[in-house]
């Protein structure tokens, strides 16, 4: 007998830096329901998913809590794979980078690449984003700012090893050059390529700033730069030995078929990945596919603006399914998706509720009702079977391209067509119309057999996706999911069946009336959460990342036209700024207003540090009467919002402006 062919997939190994969101969440539901539906299709199929658990981010949080990285990590690692149990998270393997066998073969990893030169020692000189474990060069850096999360990055020196990733460059770009299919969605091959040719500098693969992390062999007072000791995860949990002695199941499996990453990530996988397995002579993945995420709203999920998404709320409102189906289906190939609570609602009573859960439950009920339940084929056929027939029997090879195109939220809805083609089916047959005429009892028949066969090979269908709802599905029809090579077939529903006398209801439709005051009660308690998180840690909560609230004050007197051309306000740029000595509130400001220079004091030294100030353009009250605060003259004054708790936001133009433009 020949081998199954095989088919390794991997998630990202998640950072235990604190619970997952609905978008990491998303990312490992669509690796689930690709490694299902290869299993389905007859591959041999390993999954495996993780966390990656060493860095300064992991050391920083561990200490805020007062607990060792260890404990930390072990307590977050807990809770995701509660999680993944939840979400019916089919891996067959979780790594660790904790884990002793990771640790040792990464140490092997970094002797061999050592040993054969790839790996020197040098100074480091650079910034650094801690939150993203990166270093970044000053003109990658805009604005100081890391250019893949927007949060400041600290400038950086150390003692430390290098890859010369320089050495395999041109290998690197003809291997993207010749295998388009090698970085999906295409586009970011381009920007992957040009990024390349610029030149790529050699890479700082150790830190010595911090101790949570994998010592290198050669010299423990360095640890083993983050990305090196996660990326190998692929390998080492397979069994690769840098000493030649890898396992059985690493030969079966390496290369791996496909590297499902977010598009934040792809850089380190399509460049330093590559090269790393370059070094080590191995062969390269055969696919990495950078899928966009998933937007609260168009924003970026935040616990301090409330805004975060977990499943596991998600799966306490909707299920499970609900959610697997949500975050499946509304995610583009390429671009960002969106997710907003309101949203989730529309989906499960459009999609849920009423394509599928209707149809199940109508198929059902007619057939206890016109025929106690039995399904019989009678053979009377008429010409508006041939249409579903050919829907119904062409799905597969149609889901088949769409996750072959790694398109899945296509897939997902190729096979709603299924379901939505049943419902046209009915609209069309009019069951209750043939139920009152005696004489066609045997197309009513009929009917409801092909119904209960197209919903059986939808439902077979969907077991890749959700499985749980599949499975509910067959049951009720007491019948069973069918294998793949039988889904192009129509008519395998046996006949005679007896379906269940007592129809679940599989998505009972939602009222957001219902659901949203649920929603806002985790909204809050994720802001208390925040808040208790800050004080503990003794920060105050930053005043721009507050959730939003209307607020109302107490009205003032009204004035005429003229009075308010009394006050001149103008757009100031902040040149620079410095606190005020005597003061624990006040900044002095030097603003430039069109070509004057103006001093002037403002109590916001709460909100923004003198170096936050320098290059913002703000609103400027410029003929307030000059006056001295805390022994400081004060030329002006600059406007702020202010909400209910004091906390102060300055007024910025919401476009570029010259300083000097007249507000008016
Ligand atoms: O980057 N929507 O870990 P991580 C979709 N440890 N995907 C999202 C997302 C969102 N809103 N937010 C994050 C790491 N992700 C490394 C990986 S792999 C050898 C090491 C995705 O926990 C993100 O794109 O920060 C990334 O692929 C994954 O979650 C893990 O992110
Ligand atoms: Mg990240």
């Amino acid at each position: 007998m020949q081998d199954k062919k095989t088919f390794y997939i991997t998630t990202p190994i998640y950072y235990p830096s604190a619970d997952l969101h609905i978008g990491h969440t998303y990312c490992t539901v669509m690796a689930d329901a690709m490694a299902r539906f290869k299993r389905a299709t007859g591959y041999d199929v390993r999954f495996l998913t993780g966390t990656d658990e060493h860095g300064q981010k992991i050391e920083k949080v561990a200490q805020e809590n007062g607990v060792t990285p260890q404990e930390y990590v072990d307590d977050v690692v807990g809770r995701i794979k509660k999680l993944w149990d939840t979400m019916e998270i089919s891996y067959d393997d979780f790594i660790r980078t904790t884990e002793d066998r990771h640790v040792k073969r990464v140490q092997e990893i970094f002797n061999k690449m050592y040993e054969k030169g790839d790996i020197y020692k040098g100074e480091y000189e650079g910034l650094y984003c801690t939150p993203c474990e990166a270093f970044w060069t000053e003109v990658q850096a805009v604005d100081g700012k890391c250019p893949d999360c927007g949060r400041p990055v600290e400038k950086a020196k150390e003692e430390a090893y290098f890859f010369r990733l320089s050495k395999y460059q041109d290998q690197l770009i003809e291997l993207l050059e010749n295998n388009p299919e090698f970085l999906q969605p295409e586009a970011r091959r381009n920007e992957m390529l040009s990024f390349i040719r610029q030149g790529l500098d050699d890479l700082c693969i150790s830190r010595s700033t911090f101790d949570w992390g994998i010592q290198v062999p050669v010299d423990p007072k360095h640890v083993i730069y983050v990305w090196l000791d996660a990326l190998t995860n692929y390998i080492t949990k397979i069994g690769y030995d840098a000493d030649g002695n890898s396992s059985d199941l690493f030969k079966k499996n390496w290369p791996a078929d496909l590297h499902l990453i977010g598009k934040d990530i792809i850089r380190f996988h399509t460049i330093y990945w590559p090269i790393f397995l370059m070094a080590l002579d191995l062969p390269l993945p055969k696919q990495v596919f950078g899928h966009p995420w998933l937007l609260q709203g168009g924003d970026k999920m935040s616990k301090s603006k409330g805004n975060v998404i977990y499943a596991d709320d998600m799966v306490d409102l909707f299920g499970v399914d609900a959610t697997r189906y949500f975050v499946l289906h509304e995610m583009p190939f390429e671009n960002d998706g969106v997710i907003t609570w309101e949203l989730v609602v529309e989906r499960f009573n459009s999609d849920l509720a009423n394509i599928l859960g209707n149809l199940v439950n109508r198929t059902v009920s007619m057939s206890n009702k016109y025929f106690s339940g039995v399904v019989r084929s009678t053979g009377v056929t008429e010409e508006v079977d041939e249409d579903l027939k050919a829907v119904v029997t062409g799905a597969r090879d149609r889901v088949a391209q769409k996750m072959k195109d790694l398109r899945v939220a296509d897939a997902i809805s190729e096979v709603f067509g299924v379901f939505r083609r049943c419902n046209k089916y009915i609209d069309e047959t009019a069951p209750w119309v043939l139920a009152k005429d005696e004489a066609k009892s045997d197309r009513l028949a009929e009917v409801l057999y092909n119904l209960a066969e197209s919903i059986t090979v939808g439902a077979s269908l969907l077991y890749s996706f959700l499985p749980e709802t599949a499975e509910k599905i067959v049951a009720q029809l007491h019948t069973q999911l069918r294998g793949f090579e039988e889904l192009n077939q129509f008519g395998l529903y046996e006949n005679g069946t007896k379906v269940t006398g007592t129809p679940e209801i599989l998505f009972a439709r939602l009222d957001a009336k219902d659901v949203m005051p649920k929603v806002e009660a985790i909204r809050e308690a994720q802001k208390k959460e925040f808040e208790a998180e800050q004080r503990a840690l003794g920060e105050e909560t930053p005043a721009e990342e507050k959730a939003e609230d209307v607020i109302d004050i107490e009205a003032k007197e009204e004035i005429t036209y003229d009075d308010f051309m009394k006050l001149q306000f103008q757009v100031g740029e902040i040149i620079s700024c410095e606190a005020v000595e005597k003061s624990k509130k006040l900044l002095c400001s030097q603003v430039r207003v069109g070509s004057e220079v103006k001093q002037i004091v403002s109590g916001i030294r709460k909100y923004y540090t003198p170096e936050e100030m320098v290059g913002k353009k703000v609103m400027v009250l410029v003929n307030l009467k000059p006056a001295k605060l805390a022994g400081v003259l004060s030329e002006g004054m600059l406007l702020c919002a202010e909400d209910a708790e004091g906390n102060l936001a300055l007024m910025t133009p919401e476009k570029p402006m010259p300083a000097g433009a007249e507000i008016c």
